[in-house]
């Protein structure tokens, strides 16, 4: 599909659109409300900022990249430009991000009537703009509220830090604890899938960001991809047998991270009086066996897949998924995103796995590192103007994941969709899909 039919695609309900705006401005407001005054200004690391300025960034880039656009808005204060800005280079200087859980200003309730301000105004254009730039402004409100969305999904990550930062006998509950079904997950085994050349990217249409873009042919030699995700309890094997302390199971960067940073378990466990206990936004709690193992880096990924390849003969040989593989197996298996934890379960925790054909968990419940760098597709072209910064520059020293989370809106993901981390983070809600080439004789 072609940029210009994608937005061809986005036929401008003018309602509709403003259902979407609506919802998503209120989300964000939401997700802080079980927050007190306090956490909204805490930045317990670089990649944490504090939740007062996700939500003044948000709005910030409604202000900058569409009111400025299509109306004489300014903002009163170059200061707050100054602050809210991200890494756009193309709008000038800007705090620096490891500053923002330094500054005072503006405040909280600032930030609260300036999001209130830009909505008003935004209602008001998308009401009342002209036919013949109904396209133009769909376009840019729809890449905001993904924008939005995507800063939700921080939100919910960045709160589990801020909260989990203090003593474990301090920590508050951010949202109830939820139920499991106690079922079993079924065994991990490998779903095959045939070799081909098969199309990749944004084919299924709509919106989407410029790195889905162009859909392009890709070959697959022949390939399996486990049929759910790796479970705490697969994890703990992997701990128990020294996983941690074997440098010939990791990547040097990724080794280099374990002695350094003394890792020595998924972040948010605890070891007290010989077991772990977890930080979870219901609180501290019991590992839970049957879950999905959460907040590991790409590192602890791939060395869990090479130590499953070496100690457990059923599964030599295994490894990460490419994205490519990934995108394909989980096309096939249909992404089903109505079975999927997301953001809308509040439960913000991966669910046990199901039985049932195909890759389950595959929509929502932890993103799955790939072993692909990210890189532009072939003919990659970036958005135009100043969006061009969004995605392009980022193609660097970073791995992709897929498939979305227990933090993301449903209504945010793709099958295409791609995402991005250094591959030591762990504070993301990522988990671990294995896969294995398959012989084709
Ligand atoms: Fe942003």
């Amino acid at each position: 599909m072609t940029r210009q039919a994608v937005l061809d695609a986005l036929a401008v309900d003018r309602q509709a659109l403003l259902r979407h705006y609506r919802e998503t401005r209120s989300r964000s407001v939401e997700l802080c409300r079980p927050l007190a005054a306090e956490d909204y200004r805490i930045q317990t690391m670089d990649d944490v900022s504090p939740p007062w300025w996700n939500l003044g960034h948000t709005t910030w880039f409604f202000a900058k990249n569409v009111l400025e656009r299509f109306s004489d808005y300014r903002f009163d204060d170059p200061g707050w430009e100054y602050v809210l800005n991200s890494y756009y280079e193309a709008h000038g200087e800007r705090l620096p991000r490891p500053e923002r859980g330094n500054v005072g200003r503006p405040t909280t309730e600032e930030i609260q009537r300036f999001r209130r301000d830009v909505d008003r105004r935004m209602e008001e254009l998308v009401d009342g703009v002209g036919d013949d730039r109904a396209d133009e402004l769909s376009f840019l409100v729809t890449t905001g509220i993904h924008h939005e969305q995507q800063h939700q999904e921080l939100l919910v990550t960045e709160i589990k830090h801020i909260l989990g930062r203090n003593p474990a006998g301090l920590r508050r509950a951010y949202c109830p604890a939820t139920r499991h079904s106690g079922a079993t997950p079924p065994p991990l085994e490998l779903v095959t899938f045939g070799e081909g050349l098969f199309e990749t990217g944004n084919l299924e249409g709509g919106w989407c960001w410029d790195n889905e873009l162009p859909v392009h042919k890709v070959y697959l030699a022949p390939y399996a991809l486990a049929n759910r995700l790796v479970t705490v309890g697969e994890y703990l094997e992997f701990i128990d047998d020294g996983g941690y302390r074997d440098p010939l199971l990791w990547l040097a960067n990724g080794w280099e991270r374990v002695e350094s940073d003394g890792w020595e378990a998924p972040l948010y466990w605890e070891r007290i009086d010989g077991s772990y206990r977890q930080w979870t936004l219901a609180g501290n709690r019991q590992l839970e066996p049957h879950e999905p193992v959460c907040h590991v880096s790409f590192y602890e990924a791939d060395a869990f897949a090479r130590w499953k390849s070496v100690r457990d003969g059923a599964w030599e040989g295994c490894r990460l998924p490419t994205e490519a593989e990934w995108e394909q197996a989980a096309r096939l298996s249909g992404f089903d995103v109505g079975a999927g934890t997301f953001l809308e379960s509040e439960a913000f925790h991966p669910r046990p796995a199901t039985a049932g054909p195909g890759l389950q968990q595959a929509a929502g419940d932890l993103w799955e590192w790939t072993s692909s760098h990210y890189e532009a597709y072939p003919g990659y072209r970036p958005f135009d103007g100043d969006l061009m910064e969004y995605n392009g520059k980022f193609m660097d020293n970073q791995r992709v994941l897929r498939g979305g989370s227990c933090a993301t809106p449903a209504n945010h993901i793709r099958v295409s969709y791609r995402n991005f981390w250094a591959p030591s983070t762990r504070f993301q809600l990522t988990g671990i899909r294995l896969a294995r080439s398959v012989s084709s004789s």
